[in-house]
Order: structure tokens, then sequence, then C-alpha cells
């Protein structure tokens, strides 16, 4: 999105929500930092943004589809990587986890999950790291480097299908906490939160943009999406939308993004995990 394009998001958004909040004072529940973070509610039943969705795209996304993802190619870099022996202790990922990863189909359904060896929260990206690192004596790959991502999507698509189920009780909790903070707190040059768009105004037109309900945000990272013309994580896309709102953009693999990460993959709990998606 162009500059200009976002300042016009911007007054449309915003004058939406000043008329809706003239209208009736929000509901202000603490998640506890700050008063800057409200707990918005669903602008609409997820049935009735699907209707929206066909209204405005159409059989455009199943057509899109019939074409074929074109990151379902990169799936075979991605298995190749896994049986490449790298690294000073010469193995692979495969000499641990099974010919072609074998032992790894279905584990990242349950991922973003809590990890005592680093008191916080893994990532499948950073959990590949770590066993480069550690197991392989291997150097970590590049974060959205194309080995990087076709290496996760790859271990990812070992478990297409399966219900997505990640935690967030427990000793996960205080970092679901941290990210469902983070996607409510306003921030950022335009004084959004992702929620606003995303839970308040989802279903509704920001410009030429349908905002989308994230009830399926966090099922299908890796994805090819063909304003890049290439793939790219979840990560990517907050820092996109967080440029988008002129707001500061933590690291890829920051824990801020990790928690975040985990907090929007549980609002998709219960739905298949499907690595590569393709979005526009
Ligand atoms: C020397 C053996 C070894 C190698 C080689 C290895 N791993 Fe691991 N991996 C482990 C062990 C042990 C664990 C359990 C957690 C830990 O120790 O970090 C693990 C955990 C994982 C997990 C999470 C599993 C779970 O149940 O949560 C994934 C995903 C993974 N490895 C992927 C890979 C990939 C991809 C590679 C190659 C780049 C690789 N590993 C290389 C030993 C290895
Ligand atoms: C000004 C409105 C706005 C804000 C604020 C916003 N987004 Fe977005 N976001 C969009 C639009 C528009 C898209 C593109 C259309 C779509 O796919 O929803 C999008 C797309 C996304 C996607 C990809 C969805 C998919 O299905 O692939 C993710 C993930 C996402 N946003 C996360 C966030 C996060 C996290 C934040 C806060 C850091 C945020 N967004 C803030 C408008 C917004």
């Amino acid at each position: 999105m162009t500059v200009a394009m976002a300042a016009v998001l911007a007054v449309v958004v915003g004058s939406l929500i000043s008329c809706a909040e003239t209208r009736a004072s929000e509901k202000k529940v603490s998640l506890t930092p700050g008063p800057e973070v409200e707990e918005l509610e669903q602008s609409m039943s997820y049935e009735e943004y699907q209707k929206r969705y066909k209204e405005v795209f159409g059989t455009a996304t199943e057509e899109m589809a019939e074409d074929g993802n074109p990151a379902e190619l990169a799936l075979d870099d991605g298995l190749d990587l896994v049986n490449a022996v790298a690294g000073s202790k010469g193995l692979s990922c495969a000499s641990c986890h099974g010919k072609d990863g074998v032992k790894l189909k279905g584990i990242a359904a349950t991922y973003p999950k809590y990890d005592p060896a680093i008191k916080g929260i893994a990532t499948v990206a950073l959990q590949i790291n770590r066993c480069r690192e550690g197991n392989m004596g291997a150097e970590p790959f590049k974060y959205e480097s194309y080995d990087q991502l076709v290496i996760t999507m790859y271990v990812k698509s070992l478990s297409n299908g399966v219900p997505i189920h990640v935690s967030i009780d427990g000793p996960a909790r205080p970092f679901y906490d941290k990210g469902k903070v983070y996607y409510f707190k306003r921030q950022g040059q335009f004084n959004f939160s992702c929620a606003v768009c995303h839970v308040k105004y989802a279903g509704y037109m920001a410009r030429t943009n349908l905002i989308s309900n994230n009830k399926h945000h966090g099922d299908h990272w890796p994805a090819y999406r063909l304003k890049w013309g290439k793939t790219g994580s979840m990560q990517r896309r907050f820092r996109g939308c967080l440029k988008n709102m002129r707001a500061e953009r933590p690291a890829f693999q920051s824990e801020i993004f990790r928690d975040l990460e985990l907090y929007l993959t549980s609002i998709a709990n219960g739905e298949p995990v499907q690595v590569p998606g393709l979005r526009m």
C-alpha cells in the first residue's frame, strides 16, 4: 500500500471510528497495562463476514486457487533441505526426525508453543533455527530468506489438515496475554490497533480493501502472496500492517512477534492447517 493510500485509509477508518464513538462510549476492558488497550467487539458474525467477502470478491478466490499455488512447487525444495546434510556435525534434519521429516507429522498444529528451554514461545521457524545451531552445528537461516521460508513451509505442510490446537494455558498464558494486549493496543502515527481493523471493522471496506476477519489469519503461513510475487511469513504481514499504521516494526521472530503469532494462531484453533496459503 502506498503512503497516500494509507493516509486515505486512515481518514476512512478514522471517520468510521469517530462516528461510532460518539454513538456509544467504548467498553473498556483492561487486559492489564494501560488505558490505551481497549477490548473491541467483533463487527459482525463470521457468516455475515463471509457473505460480504463473496459480494466483494465473487469467485475470484476460487479461480485463483484453480490456477494453482506457485508456492506448492517450492515444497520440494523444502523437502530437499530436510534431507540435506549441513553443519559441523554432518547431520541432516532427517537424521533425527526421520526420512523426509516424517516424525514431524502433525507437530506444527501445536505451534507456536511454550518452550521451557527459552522460557518463551517457540514458532516453527525459530525451532528449526535452534535445531540448525544446537543440533547440527549449522548457521541459522536468515528469516524471510528463500531457504528459511521453504523449509518452514515444508515442515508445516506435514500437518496439513490437522486441526490447530495451540495451548494458551499454563506457562503459555502470560505470553498469550502479551500478544493479545499488543493486538488491542493503539499505536503508531494513526493511533490504530490491529483490532480496530481486524475486529471492529472486519467486513467493512477501507477504500478498495475489504478488511478481513481474523478467524483465518493464523492457519496458512508461509503463504504465497500475489502482491509480493513470492512467499512470505505471517510476521512479514505483521510488519506490512504496522508500516501502514506508521508504527514501530519489531524484528522477525522477536519475542513480541512470537507472542502475537501465538495469539492469532489460537484464534484459528480447531481450523485445519493449510500451508502454503495463497493470498491476493
Ligand atoms: C541431532 C538431532 C536433531 C537434528 C539434526 C535436528 N533436530 Fe529438530 N529436534 C531435535 C530434538 C532433540 C528436538 C526436541 C526439542 C529440542 O531439543 O529442542 C527437536 C525438535 C524439533 C521440532 C519441534 C518438535 C516438537 O515436538 O515440538 C521441529 C519442528 C524440528 N526439530 C525440526 C527440525 C528441522 C527442520 C531440522 C533440520 C534443519 C532439525 N530439526 C534437525 C533433534 C534434532
Ligand atoms: C488500517 C486497517 C488495518 C490495521 C490497523 C491492521 N491491518 Fe492487517 N490487514 C488490513 C488489510 C486491508 C489487509 C489485507 C486484506 C486482508 O487480507 O485482510 C490486512 C491483512 C492482514 C493479514 C493477512 C491476512 C491473511 O488472511 O493472510 C494479517 C495476518 C494481518 N493483517 C495482521 C495484522 C496485525 C497483526 C495488525 C496489527 C499490528 C494489523 N493487521 C493491523 C488492514 C489492517
